[in-house]
């Protein structure tokens, strides 16, 4: 296993694999790794015949700064988990000058419309700091497929986006949320959660799941209004939206057709860490 931090070295490896006819799937990440990035890794060796893992805490993306501050960062744990899973698995653990010279400053982006919905709006320019960090890795790495979790699937969708609108010869697969036993769905953040937070925290799912069973009879409102009521009595953790979208649009559903396809969304604090997760509906 190869471990680059300089994008002109990677470059000339990837490029003179390519020339050979070699492919290469890329899995981004900040670190912190789990079960399942390791899943979107097996995923890409799968499917390529090498798999490239970045590892970068992207400044640009974070609209707060304790939140960047406190993000786990674990390179040496990392690598040493990579070595389990395969040999040809290629790490990029740039610095911040390596990816943004001296200027750590996000480009704009436009991405329809789905950059303004739920994330975009209590996420200030998150999306951009995304657009700009992937399309970055994306130039540097040149794969020929990419994989993401849907646990982040409005990411997901505005990356698909970015590669139409750029024209980027990356081909974007979703993968499915990778949750530990009780249900959580699995994140870096979940290392911060302390115990008594890390037992409340499979609420989210299992609200999502009760959230899906009332949804096949009742309006999108009456479920929200259902989930909000279950936040509020809850103890320990706080909801900061729930959602019912059209996974096309992202927006919220007004009247449900069945010719449409939703996914509900919510995003909860245990304590100060955010957590977000979803769930398709029909
Ligand atoms: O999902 C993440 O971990 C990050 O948003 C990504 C895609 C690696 C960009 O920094």
């Amino acid at each position: 296993m190869t471990v680059f931090s300089n994008k002109t070295e990677i470059q000339k490896h990837i490029s003179e694999k390519k020339a050979k006819g070699i492919t290469f799937g890329f899995v981004p990440t900040m670190g912190a790794l789990h079960d399942g990035h390791l899943s979107l890794v097996k995923e890409a060796l799968a499917n390529n015949d090498y798999c490239v893992v970045s590892i970068f805490v992207n400044p640009t993306q974070f609209d707060n700064a304790e939140d960047l501050k406190k993000y786990p960062r674990t390179l040496d744990q990392d690598v040493k988990l990579l070595k389990t899973v395969s040999k040809d698995i290629i790490v990029y653990a740039p610095s911040v000058k390596d990816i943004y010279g001296d200027n750590a400053k996000a480009e704009h982006f436009s991405f329809d419309g789905l950059e303004f919905e739920m994330e975009g709006r209590f996420r200030q320019g998150h999306f951009d700091g995304v657009g700009t960090i992937v399309k970055r890795l994306f130039e540097i790495v040149t794969p020929n497929n990419s994989y993401f979790g849907e646990k982040d699937f409005q990411q997901l969708a505005i990356i698909k986006k970015l590669v139409e609108k750029y024209n980027i010869p990356v081909i974007v697969n979703g993968c499915k949320i990778h949750r530990e036993t009780s249900g959580l769905a699995m994140s870096s953040r979940n290392t911060r959660l302390k115990p008594n937070y890390k037992i409340a925290a499979p609420f989210i799912y299992k609200t999502l799941k009760d959230a899906k069973e009332k949804f096949g009879t009742k309006s999108a409102n009456e479920v929200t209004e259902w989930v909000e009521k279950q936040f509020a009595k809850h103890k320990l953790l706080e909801l900061e939206y729930f959602i019912i979208a059209d996974i096309e649009t992202l927006k919220p559903v007004k009247r449900k057709s069945k010719f449409k396809t939703y996914r509900a969304f919510i995003a909860a604090y245990a304590d100060d860490i955010r957590l977000i997760d979803n769930l398709a509906l029909n």
